[in-house]
């Protein structure tokens, strides 16, 4: 754990409160005395994702993640704890104490983002090389890449050598096991190491800062390993949040991002005025991605390959940015596989018109429907309003509902307000079956976490909780719990720890900031203790409250708690056999 003092995190948290911070991320929605929204960190329809602001911290009941404002920042921005500090800092105006970090996974970051820079600079330099002129000619000449785009782009080739790279990181002055922390190299079976990008084009991936981050790379020799390979994740790298080419495109004029499939669609679109062009790496869209996307307030427009692959990807895409409330559009061309096939194909002018005749996924769907059914035939006109239906009930702008519904009752000679009942009595449906699932989740979350846990009945599980929420609550009384039961009542390992540390920070008089409790819980577990501090706080008599915890506690010690106190296990156990009997 880093040490900055806890008298400046206290200061910070007190200027970055939680909920505005959430607030720049998420909209919140009064529940109560607290702020609710759908969690960011997980898929869900309804909102699970608390802000508590008594207790400046925040819990989502749906996937149990939880902390302050700093664990908030960690997790949406993905940054390491000491990073996510600065980050506050910086969005509070306020300098960051530098003398009092000292924190080997921020350095050991800093030494894997200069391995990538020397090893970038490694393979642009292989392009002038006589053993690297293959990769000059595939770029140049298979590929039609101008001299201006390799520089911008930082490409290179991996040359077709086991260790080529490897000697030269050693030349540099770097370890082996620094080396496989990039993911440059990679362990043999026999303890070896060897270079793990060879006979590639390579791109280097650069973040928002300008930081080589990882590479992929393409295949030379098509007989030979994955056509595309990229690094795996780092300390640096996360393949799941990395977009290619927005350090550049987030700059562009132009309005709409294009968001492609392939390394080589980006930079032909690129050379040809759309530097706008983006890629995911090689996996289908992920809800990081999508985020990092709508902070840029752009419009969107998925110009996936044209094969079915890339039609079911432009799909879930599109289902992706609808669930964090965006609407993108999706080119269609015919004629060419790919953007790139497509530009060199039919020139710049014919794929322009392509953008703009891009329509929204809702759009697309009605025209397929059109397509699909004859609407002389009574079944398929009925098939066909059926679907209609079930596409414009997930239509959130409710204005924009009632338009298209006009609409296609004026064309098919309908009822509107049939229609309108029709598609308000799916939209409940499609809710009521969100939330259940949602309840069912849920349930089954809380579950398997205790099952995991220990097999202890549900009612000493929630008597040490309370015993550990009222320790935080109360630190001045700490006499009442001390005098009656020690540590040794706690099975629960992170409770027993927690209890230890709970007692030993009071007595060093330490201030229970949630920030502190870092040193003692791992990332779940402090998750854990967010759900705990903010649930059932003060209601009815604390005291009273208390003695109840403290005598569970006891009386489990004592082996004398009823036979019907059952633990989570054998409810499930239960629970399960009851649905076997039923079926
Ligand atoms: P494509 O196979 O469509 O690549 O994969 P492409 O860009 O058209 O390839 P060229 O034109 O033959 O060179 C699209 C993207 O999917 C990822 C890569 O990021 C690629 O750019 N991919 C593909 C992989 O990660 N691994 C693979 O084996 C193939
Ligand atoms: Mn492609």
């Amino acid at each position: 754990m880093v040490k900055i003092s806890e008298e400046f995190i206290f200061r910070l948290k007190t200027i970055c409160d939680i909920t505005s911070v959430v607030s720049n991320y998420l909209e919140l929605k009064f529940s109560g005395k607290n702020k609710k929204c759908c969690c960011p960190f997980h898929s869900e329809k309804t909102p699970s994702f608390v802000v508590f602001e008594e207790t400046d911290s925040f819990y989502c009941f749906g996937c149990g993640i939880g902390g302050d404002v700093i664990t908030f920042i960690e997790k949406i921005e993905n940054l390491e704890y000491i990073e996510a500090v600065k980050f506050l800092c910086k969005m509070a105006g306020v300098p960051f104490p530098e003398e009092e970090v000292d924190d080997l996974k921020a350095k050991k970051k800093e030494k894997i983002l200069k391995i990538n820079k020397l090893a970038a600079r490694f393979f642009f330099e292989n392009l002038k090389k006589s053993e690297g002129i293959q990769g000059l000619k595939y770029l140049v000449q298979k590929r039609g890449i101008k001299k201006n785009t390799i520089i911008k782009y930082g490409l290179g080739v991996a040359l077709n050598s086991w260790n080529s790279l490897k000697d030269h990181l050693k030349d540099c002055g770097y370890t082996y096991e620094e080396m496989e922390e990039a993911n440059l190299i990679v362990k043999s079976k026999n303890g070896g190491f060897y270079d793990k990008f060879r006979n590639r084009i390579i791109f280097p991936i650069i973040d928002l800062k300008g930081d080589v981050v990882g590479f992929g790379g393409r295949s030379l020799d098509e007989n030979f390993g994955p056509k595309y390979l990229n690094s795996s994740d780092t300390l640096v790298f996360k393949k799941s949040f990395g977009v290619y080419s927005l350090n550049f495109a987030k700059n562009s004029m132009l309005n709409e991002f294009l968001l492609c499939e392939g390394y080589f669609d980006v930079l032909t679109l690129y050379q040809n005025g759309f530097d706008s062009a983006i890629a995911t790496l090689g996996t289908s869209l992920t809800k990081e991605q999508a985020r990092l996307l709508k902070r840029n307030k752009k419009d969107i427009v998925l110009a996936y390959d044209m094969d079915m692959p890339g039609k079911m990807a432009a799909k879930r895409a599109s289902l992706v940015f609808e669930e964090i409330g965006i609407k993108v559009k999706v080119l269609n061309f015919n004629g060419a596989k790919d953007p790139d096939e497509f530009v060199k194909k039919y020139g710049v002018l014919k794929f322009k018109l392509a953008v703009e005749n891009a329509i929204t996924y809702e759009k697309l769907q009605f025209k397929a429907l059109d397509e699909k059914y004859d609407l002389n035939d009574t079944d398929q006109k009925r098939r066909y309003i059926d679907e209609f239906c079930r596409i414009i009930s997930r239509e959130k702008d409710s204005l924009k509902k009632e338009i298209e519904i006009t609409k296609i009752c004026q064309r098919l000679s309908l009822d509107k307000f049939i229609l309108l009942n029709h598609v308000r009595h799916l939209a409940s449906r499609q809710k009521k079956m969100a939330t259940k699932k949602f309840n069912k989740d849920l349930i089954y979350n809380i579950r398997k976490k205790n099952i995991k846990g220990e097999n202890l009945p549900i009612k000493v599980i929630k008597a040490q909780e309370g015993v550990l929420r009222f320790l935080y609550y109360n630190p001045d009384r700490i006499d009442l719990v001390k005098n009656v039961i020690d540590e040794n009542f706690f099975n629960i390992k992170w409770h027993k720890d927690l209890y230890c540390f709970l007692i030993k920070s009071v007595e060093q008089k330490r201030n229970l900031d949630l920030y502190i409790f870092h040193e003692v819980l791992d990332e779940s577990h402090f998750g854990e203790f967010s759900r705990i501090i903010n649930s059932n706080i003060f209601k009815g008599n604390i005291l009273s409250e208390l003695d109840d915890y403290l005598k569970i506690l006891k009386e489990f010690k004592e082996q004398k708690l009823s036979v019907l106190d059952m633990t989570p296990k054998e409810l499930e156990e239960k629970r399960q056999e009851k649905a076997k009997l039923k079926r």
